[in-house]
């Protein structure tokens, strides 16, 4: 039977057990799939160590990659040996965002993919990028399709455009290589000098080391010659908002993803009004999005960052290593 892994309320790393689960044969519209990979996010972290714990047992994971194995009555997207990849927001299909919070969310508000088996509604999967590892597919569901939309759904960055991202984990080096494809400048922002060379190994055009230079904002600001930074990925939250409000540009665009430094702090409105930019709440994207983005990896021969991979079983290890934040891109899971 597939094995599968399941979080216990209140969630914490010593709830989490193995379990053997059957899969069931799949219903008109949906798919099984044999899933043989999963990434780590934060919001995974978030459920599998308690801090957003599940109230029911729960099996975490939003991203899952694997193979069609069978298809329900009424399916012609996917046929039995067809690569594919999960999607973010299962009922979120295209359009403007109509999704609250994670209730929809795999691995949140229903069951994940850290399980071997899974039989699910056709719409819960696109395919994957032709030529990828299923590893490689799994970093799409939530920290592709985050760096993707931030940059061209909901903007649309240009050749000549500057972007700054911040640290190197999963969105920020998809959205540093999303932005170089694009044809932009990249700034991009790391704690450690060892990640900083690896940063310009992968394109970016120059470098911040957060941690040495507080004013991080005003340097990049003038990296620009003073014109401004188009686009903003900020990953941080409130500890590092200030900053980039330094280094926007006039009716620039800051798209707010990650609560790395916390969930509330001070916002100062002034600048808002004096640079007119726009700060913009993101979660993820659609499946249509996906579509989209899968198309733009194929076509331009983007392959994702990965750190590191670990057993399906040895899913506390992951998230210990994403804890130690040693990491430069995406921690896997692989079965
Ligand atoms: N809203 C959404 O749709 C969405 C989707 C995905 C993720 N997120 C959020 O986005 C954030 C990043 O997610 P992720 O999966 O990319 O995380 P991750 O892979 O765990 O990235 C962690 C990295 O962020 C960097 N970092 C930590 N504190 C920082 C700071 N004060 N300033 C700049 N960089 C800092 C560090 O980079 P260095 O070691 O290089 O310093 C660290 O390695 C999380 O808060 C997550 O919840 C939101």
């Amino acid at each position: 039977m597939p094995r599968t892994v399941i979080v216990q309320p209140p969630g914490g790393f010593d709830h989490v057990i193995m379990s053997d689960q059957p899969t069931r044969a799949p219903a008109h519209g949906e798919i099984r799939v044999r899933l043989h990979a999963s990434s780590l996010n934060y919001h995974d972290y978030a459920v599998v160590s308690g801090m957003w714990g599940p109230t029911v047992p729960r099996i975490p994971m939003a991203d899952g990659a694997g193979e069609v194995v069978e298809v329900g009555a009424g399916v012609s997207e996917f046929a039995p040996g067809d690569r594919v990849v999960s999607t973010f927001f299962p009922t979120w299909l295209g359009g403007a965002p109509e999704v609250i919070g994670f209730t929809t969310v795999p691995g949140d508000g229903v069951d994940g993919y850290a399980r071997e088996e899974v039989t699910a509604p056709a719409t819960s999967f696109t395919h994957a990028p032709r030529g990828w590892s299923h590893a490689e597919a799994a970093t799409l569901t939530t920290a592709g399709l985050t760096a993707w939309r931030a940059l061209f759904v909901d903007d649309a960055v240009k050749p000549g455009d500057t972007v700054l991202v911040q640290g190197t984990g999963g969105v920020s080096i998809f959205a540093l290589q999303f932005a170089k494809m694009a044809g932009a400048t990249v700034i991009a922002t790391s704690s450690s000098a060892a990640k900083l060379e690896r940063l310009r190994a992968l394109g970016a055009d120059h470098v911040i080391n957060y941690r040495e230079n507080p004013q991080w904002g005003t340097t990049a600001w003038e990296l620009t010659g003073g014109r401004g930074v188009d686009h903003i990925i900020e990953v941080g939250g409130p500890a590092t908002l200030a900053q980039s409000m330094a280094a926007i540009r006039v009716a620039g665009h800051i798209s707010v993803i990650g609560i790395l430094t916390g969930v509330a702090g001070q916002l100062e409105v002034v600048p808002m009004l004096l640079k007119q930019f726009r700060l913009q709440g993101v979660l993820v994207g659609s499946r249509a999005d996906q579509h989209a983005m899968v198309r733009a990896v194929e076509g331009n021969g983007i392959r994702p960052v990965i750190d590191r991979s670990f057993a399906l079983e040895e899913i506390v290890a992951a998230f210990r290593h994403q804890e130690s934040n040693r990491h430069f891109g995406k921690i896997c899971l692989e079965f």
